[in-house]
């Protein structure tokens, strides 16, 4: 019988979080582990739990979730389908959003919603201390000087490993670097959509982790022609696994983190860092998003 090679997040090389974690520079989005809208019990429990225990057999030890996904749905998931974790595993939650409904987001960033928040997490993943905390989105009805002065505070108690943000600027980014020690910036960012590209460049200069959300523009992308698609089919690959490659080849400080609740899908999508593409083909990809 031939010898079945699997590919490992191992191959995407390795990203310092914080000067003291350091995981494969590709991760997972578990906000799909959940039901219709991002609200309640997913489909197939089991499957999304197939698809966490088959994460760490990757070598995928970055997982990102947040306690508005479902809510609690995610959490609670992952802390059913891997506690006890193994050591490497890095659990990036996020806490600064209330869940009124399906598709619902309100953001929260006072002090007290976000010290309950954080609790829970605690709690759900049943852990002593998140190892990486991101302000999921800045409240503009709270100065975000005290959102992150409350992530700062549950740090100083141990609450909190690592600081991080989501949905911010480049502007917001700096104001927190004067308050405390910034690990990551989480922005929507992909092959077709590039409007954070600023705040990546920030990262970049600083070492900051970006970790790009929808980084697969939530499926979307496997129906991509053009560029992509002659690439993906010169290489016996999928749009998506393109995609995916060129993010990776973008920046070294790229995390990317693309979800699902299928374990096809992401076996398909960590295909993606065995494809190492021409540099011609990089630049053309590049130029999709100047040309829209
Ligand atoms: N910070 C924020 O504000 C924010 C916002 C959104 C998301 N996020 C984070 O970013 C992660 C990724 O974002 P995302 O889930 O919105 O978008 P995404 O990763 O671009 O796309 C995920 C969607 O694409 C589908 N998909 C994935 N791989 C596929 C494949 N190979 N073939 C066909 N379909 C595929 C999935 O469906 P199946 O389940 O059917 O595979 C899922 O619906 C989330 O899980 C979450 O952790 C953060």
């Amino acid at each position: 019988m031939a010898e079945q090679t699997t590919i490992n997040a191992a191959l995407a090389g390795t990203i310092d979080i914080g000067g003291d974690l350091s995981v494969n520079r590709f991760g997972f989005g578990a906000m799909r582990l959940t039901g219709e809208g991002i609200w309640g019990e997913p489909r197939d429990p089991e499957e999304c739990k197939r698809v966490l225990r088959r994460v760490l057999e990757l070598g995928i030890n970055l997982i990102d979730t947040a306690d508005s996904y479902g809510p609690q749905v995610s959490e609670r998931l992952i802390a059913e389908a891997l506690y006890p974790y193994p050591d490497e595993l890095v659990i990036a939650t996020k806490g600064g959003l209330t869940r009124p409904g399906p598709n619902r987001w309100n953001p929260n960033g006072r002090p007290e919603h976000l010290r309950a928040a954080c609790e829970g997490s605690l709690k759900r993943l049943r852990v002593d201390r998140i190892d990486v905390y991101q302000l999921h989105r800045p409240d503009p009805e709270v100065p975000f000087e005290e959102s992150v002065g409350t992530l700062v505070e549950l740090k100083n108690e141990g609450k909190i490993r690592h600081i991080a943000l989501s949905n911010v600027t480049v502007d917001e980014l700096e104001r927190a670097q004067k308050l405390t020690p910034i690990v990551s910036v989480q922005n929507r960012y992909s092959l077709f959509e590039r409007s954070s590209e600023p705040v990546l460049e920030a990262c970049s200069l600083e070492d900051v982790a970006f970790i790009p959300w929808r980084p697969v523009e939530g499926g979307e992308v496997i129906s991509a022609g053009g560029a992509v698609g002659q690439i993906a089919m010169k290489y016996r690959a999928t749009p998506t696994q393109v995609a995916l490659a060129w993010l990776l080849a973008h920046s070294p400080v790229m995390l990317p983190i693309p979800g699902t609740s299928k374990v096809a899908h992401l076996e398909e999508n960590l295909g993606a860092v065995a494809l190492e593409l021409a540099p011609a083909e990089l630049a053309e990809l590049d130029q999709l998003a100047v040309e829209g």
